[in-house]
């Protein structure tokens, strides 16, 4: 076993004493009241943090740093190459623009455990829109811009927000996106209507506002008096996030106040190593979890200076786009998905554009969001010469569960490992029945409950499906994905064991495209899943059966439902290639073998299931996969 003394000793306390260790990591951060119980299992299965304590995350997050001095420092720098732009938000500036928003919200009736959805792109108003909730003790939800109206539409009728605040575009490299029509657009599908709209006018694209619902985000700003903060229980939700399950139907991730601010302030030191008054960049976006912990909540709750990056990875203007960023603001950590690492490689492989920035600020890279590939690991390490640390997590979790924690005592990396689990987490290997298995052999990765603070406590609304994370194994966090320990003890994340993707680090359901795929009138059955991409590390393709008797031109079809796809779900889907068959590979018992077709489309080799119907309609798939370019040529 590779062993670390001073991590082995964190990570036992957190395991062996979970009161006292986040007991202790808790008085970091200020409370209008202490807890009564750190660890409150009061309700099995559901476990509660902090319960009894008081306090509010957007106090922690801005008020705190101003009153401790940190009032004329940077908090937000919003760098912006598709505007051309460069605005640096002190923390003093900040406090004022989210007081102020919170008293216009306030001003509109939006009180206490109200829902606000947040429909945005990459501009310090979605950030002061998020603190501004959490400032009122409002619940936000924020939607990511990518998503056409028919998802934020289902978010809306989830969610029930009484307000929406949005803008009038985004800006996704050379395009210009109106978002306006589409949030008018998803208001009039959902059932559930907010009572009002707040936009913010980019200078881009004006939006028409629909008068007596619409409110100007800039008009209602003039006159809004500033409001304090809103005491709120450490386990009152914080937030909302939808995030892909196997179904249509996104689950609404839970995040509660207390336990949150605790984990994510403890995260920034132990596994960023990050000091108050560094700059810490997570390029992602608002609309994703990273951009939630690692754009927001962490870099401000500990007092760093965070960046908002509108941008790309390449094009915006070209693969030297982060090693600007990094140089000009002097960047000491860069978090990001391997995807964007991969774009700059296919456009820079030699790293020319890096020989024009002086990036030596940076002190590590972290990546995740989906497996990080050798190839790309020793590309970046290459390049940049600093530790490259692979970290897994997810959504439902809110940061990471396995790490190479650089605060607390290094450990050698391993290329396409993760390390180990993070103090909080008790990750085990497990087979069908909950059984532990050996290192070295794969299984599905679950955490021994509890989940550390900060991890979800329930599904918005939804506490039944909650269950099915921890219920199929008791004791048990499910967390869908398979791997194993090596026989160092090292974590290695192999991915989803069920209908969940990673397109580009963008997590998406194939369950909900098949979905979309078998509203179309001529279809009568259909497959979709998730093939290797060199750039997006996965694409979904489609396998359809036509009903009997349609003898329409199957590329017009396919092209329906590629537009069908991208209508309902968005562009971020990538859902490009539809192959029309004649049947799909089946068990004897009717389940379709996804498994094996993803298999034959990655030209990988298969063998043929034992329980299959009729073995022959695997050479009528690979047929298929190879028209639409997939399989062995
Ligand atoms: N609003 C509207 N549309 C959006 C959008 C947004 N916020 N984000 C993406 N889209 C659209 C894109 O314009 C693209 O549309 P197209 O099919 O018309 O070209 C489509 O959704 C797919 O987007 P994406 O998967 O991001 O592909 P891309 O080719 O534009 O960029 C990368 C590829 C790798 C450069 C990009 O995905 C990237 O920078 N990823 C970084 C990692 C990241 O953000 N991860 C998130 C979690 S950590
Ligand atoms: P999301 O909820 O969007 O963060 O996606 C979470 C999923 O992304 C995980 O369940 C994994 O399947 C995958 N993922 C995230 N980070 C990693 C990583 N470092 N290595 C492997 N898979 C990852």
């Amino acid at each position: 076993m590779s062993s670390n003394s001073k991590f082995d000793e964190v990570f036992n306390e957190s395991i062996n004493n979970p009161d006292a260790f986040w007991a202790k990591a808790a008085e970091d951060i200020r409370w209008d009241k202490k807890w009564d119980k750190v660890l409150d299992d009061s309700r099995l299965p559901f476990y509660r943090w902090f319960t009894g304590g008081e306090l509010n995350t957007c106090y922690n997050a801005v008020d705190f740093h101003v009153e401790s001095g940190r009032g004329d420092q940077t908090a937000i720098i919003y760098d912006s190459p598709v505007t051309d732009t460069v605005r640096k938000i002190t923390y003093k500036e900040l406090l004022d623009l989210v007081a102020r928003f919170a008293g216009a919200l306030d001003k509109l009736g939006v009180k206490k455990g109200d829902t606000v959805i947040i429909y945005m792109p990459m501009i310090p108003q979605a950030m002061v829109a998020m603190l501004a909730c959490a400032r009122l003790g409002a619940v936000h939800s924020v939607v990511f811009g990518g998503f056409a109206p028919n998802e934020l539409a289902i978010r809306i009728n989830d969610a029930k927000p009484k307000i929406i605040v949005s803008a009038s575009c985004g800006i996704e490299g050379k395009k210009t996106i109106p978002y306006k029509p589409l949030l008018d657009e998803a208001i009039k599908i959902a059932d559930h209507k907010p009572e009002k709209c707040v936009i913010f006018q980019r200078p881009q694209v004006a939006a028409e506002l629909v008068a007596g619902r619409d409110f100007d985000w800039e008009a209602l700003m003039k006159d809004a008096p500033a409001v304090a903060c809103v005491t709120v229980k450490a386990t009152d939700p914080l937030y909302i996030l939808y995030t892909s399950g196997t179904t249509g139907k996104p689950k609404g991730v839970m995040r509660d106040n207390g336990g949150h601010a605790v984990a994510l302030k403890w995260s920034m030191k132990n596994i960023y190593n990050v000091e108050p008054g560094e700059v810490y960049w997570a390029a992602s976006d608002v609309g994703w979890v990273v951009g939630h912990s690692y754009i927001v909540y962490a870099p401000l709750l500990k007092g760093c200076t965070t960046i908002l990056y509108e941008g790309k990875p390449v094009g915006t203007p070209d693969p030297g786009a982060f090693w600007r960023v990094i140089s000009q603001h002097k960047v000491s950590v860069l978090f990001t998905a391997p995807t964007a690492f991969r774009a700059i490689k296919k456009e820079d492989p030699n790293g020319e554009y890096l020989k024009k920035y002086d990036i030596k600020s940076l002190r590590y890279l972290f990546l995740a969001g989906e497996r990080l590939d050798p190839d790309t690991y020793y590309w970046a390490s290459d390049m940049l010469k600093i530790p490259v640390i692979d970290h897994w997590w997810q959504t439902e979790t809110g940061w990471p569960i396995a790490a190479n924690c650089m605060g607390i005592e290094p450990f050698a990396i391993k290329a396409g490992s993760p390390t180990k689990a993070v103090p909080g987490y008790n990750v085990q290997i497990v087979d069908s029945e909950g059984q532990q298995l050996p290192n070295t052999e794969e299984g599905y990765v679950v955490v021994k409950l509890p989940l550390p603070p900060g991890c979800l406590p329930t599904l918005w609304n939804d506490d039944e499906r909650y269950l099915e994370y921890v219920e199929k194994l008791p004791g048990f966090y499910l967390t869908g994905d398979g791997g194993y320990y090596d026989k160092d003890g090292y974590l290695y994340i192999m991915g989803r064991i069920d209908d969940v993707i990673n397109v580009a680090g963008h997590r998406l359901s194939t369950g909900a495209m098949e979905e979309i795929l078998a509203k179309h009138k001529d279809v009568a059955e259909c497959a979709v899943f998730g093939v290797n991409d060199q750039l997006k590390g996965e694409v979904p393709i489609g396998f359809t059966v036509l009903k009997a008797g349609v003898d329409r031109d199957h590329g017009t079809i396919a092209e329906e439902l590629v537009k069908m796809v991208r209508n309902e779900i968005g562009a971020v889907a990538c859902f490009k290639q539809v192959a029309i068959v004649k049947a799909l590979p089946k068990t004897r018992s009717g389940k379709t073998l996804r498994s094996t077709m993803r298999k034959i489309a990655n030209g990988v080799p298969y063998e043929v299931p034992s329980t299959i119907d009729d073995a022959s309609v695997l050479d009528i798939i690979a047929e298929a996969a190879r028209t639409i370019g997939y399989g062995k040529k």
